[in-house]
């Protein structure tokens, strides 16, 4: 019998979801295999700070108290004494009592973005969002086409409660946004919290860089400001809120929670349980252990200390090198320099080619827009490589602007 490759492996929405998309994601985690490129262009920690043994200990601990239970295919809401601890975690920061029920455990948080996206979009359904746009959030939600608003806080002039009483959510990142490394201030906050009560629109807020604080801190998430308002009863109000052990202990858990209403969770839930049947039972109770034995509150110090150095290092080598080109706010926490250009004729897109050249990478500001014209900024990370590294980085990238300003692009 002859066999035949299907003549069209993949639905056509799917090959324009890919071709839009255009794989950046794994584009900029494969650039930091070559040992000769420089990829400031990932969101990732520094995997020589990585917890390793207390990791072992961890996995060591969590099979001697789970047994074959941490191997099974568990729960579809996730581990129950780890959802039970995110809660009291969350009651503890919002003076509001959350339970197991307000919680359920993802894949990351991308796989809450990935649910929330099935749950509640319809295509042509509108997105009110934080502008420029975390591009994981943008491939998630995609496939389903949502149109997208720009998001403006600021209280009087900005987003209106009848703007956002037709949108089917808010998505926004307040701490240390990726990609703009900008924190939202409280007042701000507050205003669209009050504003999406007002016309009773979800507000996904999505806050994986909360660990990583270095001048300051965050002030209240926007789950928080809720719970101080209405602090009685069973939480039914409209945040869903986004947290994840990737950028504070390791991505590689692939541990991350999404807390909301109790109905909220239930239909998330359904939604999970076709995605995954169940999410690592043995990574949740590795990730439980840590947590218990206050290992992440021991870690994040010492990545802190470093991040902020290598913050520094970036901003003060950029300072030196790009500084007629560029222009930027140092950020206060988080893994990313958002670079805006002064020089009018820089088109970031056609600088990354240039930049790949070089043999060192960031990312370019289109891939943050739903439009892909944002071509006046890029996205550089510092928490990946040490200093050093940073500035031969740097040094490159001026490099590839000089060339590319001579050049005819
Ligand atoms: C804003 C934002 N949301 C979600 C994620 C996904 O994180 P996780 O590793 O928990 O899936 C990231 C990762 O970079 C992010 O920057």
């Amino acid at each position: 019998m002859a066999l035949r490759t299907p003549s069209s492996p993949v639905r056509p929405a799917f090959s324009r979801w890919i071709s839009q998309s255009n794989n950046i994601t794994q584009q900029f985690m494969a650039l930091g295999i070559d040992p000769d490129f420089i990829s400031m262009a990932g969101g990732l920690p520094a995997a020589e700070f990585y917890p390793t043994a207390a990791i072992a200990e961890a996995a060591e601990k969590a099979l001697a108290r789970w047994g074959s239970g941490a191997l099974e295919y568990g729960p579809i809401e996730g581990l129950s004494a780890l959802r039970r601890h995110i809660a009291e975690r969350i009651s503890r920061e919002s003076g509001r009592t959350f339970t197991i029920d307000n919680v359920l455990l993802t894949v990351g948080a991308m796989q809450g973005l990935d649910l929330i996206g099935k749950v509640l979009i319809d295509p042509g359904d509108r997105i009110v969002a934080q502008f420029p746009t975390y591009v994981g959030a943008l491939d998630a939600w995609r496939p389903r086409r949502p149109v997208y608003e720009a998001l403006d806080w600021s209280a009087e002039t900005g987003t209106g409660v009848d703007s956002l009483r037709t949108a089917k959510f808010i998505y926004t990142v307040p701490n240390y946004s990726n990609p703009t490394g900008a924190l939202v201030p409280t007042s701000a906050r507050q205003a669209l919290l009050e504003k999406a009560l007002e016309a009773g629109t979800w507000l996904v807020e999505d806050d994986p860089y909360l660990p990583l604080q270095f001048d300051g801190d965050t002030g209240p998430s926007i789950l928080s400001l809720h719970g101080r308002m209405e602090p009685d009863g069973a939480y039914d109000g409209p945040v869903v809120y986004l947290g994840t052990l990737s950028k504070s202990i390791v991505p590689g858990l692939r541990v991350g929670w999404t807390v909301a209403s109790a109905p909220m969770i239930q239909a998330l839930a359904l939604a999970k349980q076709s995605s995954d049947i169940a999410s690592s039972m043995l990574t949740q109770a590795i990730a439980l252990e840590l947590l218990e034995a206050g290992r992440e509150e021991a870690h994040v110090p010492s990545i802190v200390r470093h991040y902020r150095e290598r913050r520094d290092a970036l901003c003060a080598a950029a300072s030196a090198e790009l500084g007629e080109w560029f222009e930027w706010d140092t950020p206060p926490g988080g893994m990313f320099v958002w670079m805006r250009t002064r020089h009018p004729a820089v088109d970031t897109d056609a600088l990354y080619r240039f930049a790949l050249e070089e043999k060192v990478a960031f990312v370019p500001g289109s891939v943050f827009d739903p439009a892909t014209q944002l071509r006046s900024a890029m996205r550089v990370n510092f928490t990946r490589n040490a200093p050093s590294v940073l500035e031969e980085g740097v040094a490159r990238l001026a490099k590839a602007t000089k060339r590319y300003l001579t050049s005819n692009y």
